[in-house]
């Protein structure tokens, strides 16, 4: 028998975080922060209380009417004809891998300008992710880069609406079409965004969200769902979500087994044969759980409800600081094209640093140190974590690269932000820019 090990003994070496995915960036450095970096990225209420209480209270937990409902409100929501609710956006994302039957050794194309989930999905299959550069303006693939990267082993392109502003998703698809590829929508940062009055999700093969803690909308801090218009992937889809399984259809009496062993309903009494279920593998994948529960999917009701509203105070709020910042050297607020509705996810200001005259990272300094707003960036060029090198993937985005270690900060962006913390956020970006110019540095 092992001996007891004796707590006081154990020292902590991790982060305050489980899993390494860290619920706040407060550190212990002095600075006092006017507009610290938040990790809920919604409105919850009473509303959301009750809906947990009562899904709480079900003979089911999971799988159940929530998620029924939640889904066909997604659904309606989205201008897409089914939506199935999974346990998170990168399960989802997997799930439509095996779904796109993508094999060992097949490329995918895909930003690199993205949380590394996009590229998880792609690895977990053996697949290669192929990485084409970002546009500038906007940080989403340039479909002007994609065709150059298509071989014959080829089978998918992942776009990902970065910061809640669409890809232009019409050459992409027209591409698509061309070479045969699947579309894969990663509309994490995009819940109710809009490109030509069509909804995130509804263009692609398939759309995957997510509702973590920070997206616009949560399901309790986790959760994702996926979209399609195809009526043939409704079953491979359930299937894939819940351990391959094959229910009996509405109607159906009877069931022969492979065996040749029959199940017949005989008479009204036989509830046990439509309970039962085959497990059949889906084009040689086997499945997975990556259902959602019914809290989850409770909540979810609620957000899809107030989506319009959240989305609302984020435009306002982005249109604000765009508004305030707009005009100063060296600073380039986010882009809202027309024809988009950007939902702001993020928001996105760039150094533009020769016009500048100081570095992103002088620059940010300042505004953290003295100003006290909080940025952070988001991504670093997938390609160059260790586990992709070590795999031998490489990619040449300079603009990606320039965009992540020399250009961007993302603000601190939720619905909650108060008209103070707004007014904070613009004067902090006029004085840092202001204090870089001069040549002030933060050491
Ligand atoms: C662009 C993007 N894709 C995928 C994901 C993964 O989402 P989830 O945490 O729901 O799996 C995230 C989450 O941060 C993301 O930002």
């Amino acid at each position: 028998m092992s001996k007891p090990r004796d707590k006081k003994k154990v020292k902590f070496t991790g982060s305050d975080s489980e899993g390494g995915i860290t619920s706040s960036y407060a550190m212990d450095d002095g600075v006092k922060l006017k507009v610290p970096y938040s990790f809920m990225g919604s409105i919850y209420d009473e509303q959301e209380e009750v809906a947990v209480l009562r899904a709480m209270k079900q003979d089911s937990l999971t799988m159940g009417p929530q998620v029924k409902l939640f889904q066909k409100e997604f659904a309606a929501q989205h201008q897409v004809k089914h939506a199935f609710a999974v346990s998170n956006c990168t399960t989802g994302m997997h799930l439509c891998t095996q779904l796109f039957q993508i094999k060992p050794g097949d490329e995918v194309i895909v930003t690199p300008n993205t949380f590394v989930a996009t590229s998880l999905v792609i690895l977990k299959e053996n697949a290669i992710p192929v990485y084409v550069d970002i546009d500038p303006r906007t940080f989403n693939i340039d479909p002007k880069k994609i065709e150059a990267k298509i071989t014959p082993r080829t089978k998918a392109i992942y776009v990902v609406h970065y910061g809640g502003l669409m890809c232009d998703m019409d050459p992409i698809m027209a591409i698509a079409k061309k070479h045969k590829l699947f579309v894969l929508e990663d509309c994490a940062h995009a819940p109710n965004a809009e490109y030509k009055g069509r909804k995130a999700g509804s263009i692609g093969d398939v759309g995957v969200f997510s509702f973590h803690s920070l997206k616009n909308m949560t399901t309790c801090g986790e959760g994702g769902m996926i979209t399609t218009n195809r009526d043939e992937w409704v079953e491979p889809i359930e299937a894939l979500r819940c351990m391959n399984l094959d229910h009996y259809k509405p109607g159906q009496t009877r069931w022969e087994y492979s065996g040749g062993i029959v199940m017949e309903k005989k008479t009204k009494y036989d509830y046990w044969i439509p309970s039962h279920f085959d497990v059949k593998d889906v084009a040689g994948y086997w499945g997975n759980n990556y259902r959602m529960n019914e809290i989850q999917a409770a909540v979810g009701r609620v957000q899809v409800r107030k989506l319009d509203m959240l989305t609302d105070k984020r435009i306002e709020i982005g249109r604000a600081i765009s508004e305030g910042i707009r005009g100063i050297k060296g600073i380039t607020p986010t882009y809202e094209p027309k024809g988009y509705r950007h939902v702001y996810h993020l928001y996105t200001v760039c150094v533009e640093e020769e016009e500048l005259g100081a570095t992103r990272d002088d620059f940010m300094r300042i505004l953290y140190a003295e100003e006290g707003v909080q940025g952070i960036q988001h991504y670093q060029p997938t390609y160059h974590f260790t586990g992709l090198r070590k795999l031998g993937i490489t990619a040449n985005c300079p603009r990606a690269e320039a965009f992540f270690y020399k250009r961007e900060t993302n603000l601190p962006m939720h619905p909650r932000l108060t008209p103070q913390n707004v007014r904070d956020m613009i004067a902090g970006i006029r004085n840092a820019a202001e204090k870089a110019r001069k040549g002030h540095r933060v050491k």
